[in-house]
């Protein structure tokens, strides 16, 4: 079959096979492949999550390999052969992994199974062997809001057992190129931290001790923002707060505090998990206060347990009071560098507004803690995990741009 869209000003023409159909059509250069193929083709099976290259919701295959078409301009893709989660109907190993995900309760709500099924296909096809580390390592570019992994893990691994009783072997061309999707930059699955392996593994990540890495005081954060609340409590118990390190990691999701060197100086870390991911960064932090100005500075370097994974931070903070409702207003200035497989995750804008959600939580932990409230047990909660908060984040735009649809927060701007 053979199709062909009507000419667009401006657009370039591009000839493109999909699903094994010549598609002929005159495409804007800013339209991405998602795009194209869910509004042009109308081939709704790939779904657009975070329309940044991180949740892999709208991973396709391009020629072959398992690629991000929220990132991939359709015209560029003239002569190229794109496979969606529809063009693998028919496809064999496709077959056996909806039964395997089926069998194992790997569907949940399938927003995400489209893009998860695409790169499970490309795994059974590279992997010769059913290993855990290397199907999580190849899943690791597709998040899971509902954090059901090992459904489709053991899916994946089941098909890949099958197929290897069979007699039928993987393609062999792992070392062709990186697990997961194009574009991935982990050097070799070998070289895949303990921290990186399953979540569902003994809690070696948290309990794993690196030694804290240096602070460099020269640091200049590739990314910065600013996040201010309000807390209903005077200026100088918010300070004197600020100044009791456990007190104020206890009201941060994750964090954990080991020792106190120095006055001036934390050795401890965070917890965090992404996707099927879990890390824990443990560094060290040097503290600096400004009693008379209420301001202070948190300057911290970190690494996973394995070091591929790093990041340096510097936090500024300042405490001052709003004269007209008696409260106190905090703004933090953080500047950060995130280096590493957990770096994917990082685009300044998504972590801005995780990092507001943070701070919202920081804020109500800090509140109720300075109303005399016990201290919690401080692990990451299931509802700031921040594969949800992608998620949810997500989900917040498509709201938003519903609402707009219908009319109820008024007409588009
Ligand atoms: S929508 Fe493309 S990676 Fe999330
Ligand atoms: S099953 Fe879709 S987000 Fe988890």
């Amino acid at each position: 079959m053979s199709v062909v869209l009507a000419s667009r000003p401006h657009a370039r023409r591009a000839r493109l096979t999909v699903n094994g159909d010549t598609v002929e059509a005159d495409i804007e250069p800013r339209t991405h492949l998602a795009d194209f193929v869910r509004d042009d083709l109308h081939l709704t099976g790939t779904h657009l999550g975070c329309e940044h290259g991180v949740c892999g919701a709208c991973t396709i295959l391009l020629d072959g390999e398992p690629a991000r078409s929220c990132l991939t301009f359709a015209a560029a893709c003239d002569g190229a052969d794109v496979v969606t989660i529809e063009g693998l109907d028919d496809d064999a190993v496709a077959a056996e992994l909806r039964a395997a995900f089926t069998r194992e309760h790997a569907l949940q709500c399938g927003f995400c199974t489209p893009g998860m099924l695409v790169a499970a296909r490309d795994l059974v096809l590279r992997l010769s062997e059913p290993d855990e580390r290397r199907v999580r390592l190849g899943l690791s570019g597709n998040l899971c809001r509902c954090t059901g992994y090992a459904g489709i893990v053991r899916a994946v691994m089941a098909v890949i057992a099958d197929r290897q009783a069979r007699g039928e072997t993987a393609g062999g061309h792992e070392a062709s190129r990186m697990l997961g999707p194009v574009g991935a930059h982990c050097p070799s699955v070998e070289d895949v931290p303990a921290s990186l392996h399953a979540v569902s593994g003994p809690e070696s990540a948290a309990g794993t001790k690196a030694p804290p890495i240096p602070v460099d005081g020269t640091f200049s954060p590739a990314h910065r923002f600013r996040q201010t609340f309000t807390v209903a409590f005077p200026p100088e118990d918010v300070f004197a707060l600020f100044g009791e390190v456990e007190a104020v990691a206890a009201c941060l999701p994750g964090a954990f505090v080991e020792h106190l060197p120095a006055p001036d100086r934390i050795v401890g870390g965070l917890r965090v998990q992404l996707g099927p991911i879990r890390a824990s960064f443990r560094g060290q932090a040097v503290i600096e206060r400004d009693e008379a100005a209420r301001t202070g500075r948190i300057l911290g370097a970190g690494a996973d347990a394995g070091g591929r994974s790093a990041t340096q931070g510097e936090i500024r903070y300042a405490v001052t009071p709003d004269e007209t409702t008696g409260t106190t207003s905090v703004t933090l200035d953080v500047g950060y560098t995130l280096k590493g497989p957990l770096a994917q995750f990082g685009r300044p804008g998504l972590v801005r507004d995780i990092a507001s959600r943070l701070t919202s939580s920081f804020a109500g932990n800090l509140e109720a803690r300075l109303a005399g409230a016990p201290a919690t047990r401080n692990d990451v909660p299931s509802g700031l995990n921040p594969a949800r908060l992608l998620f949810s984040l997500a989900f917040d735009r498509l709201m938003r741009g519903w609402r707009r649809l219908i009319g109820r927060d008024g007409p588009r701007s």
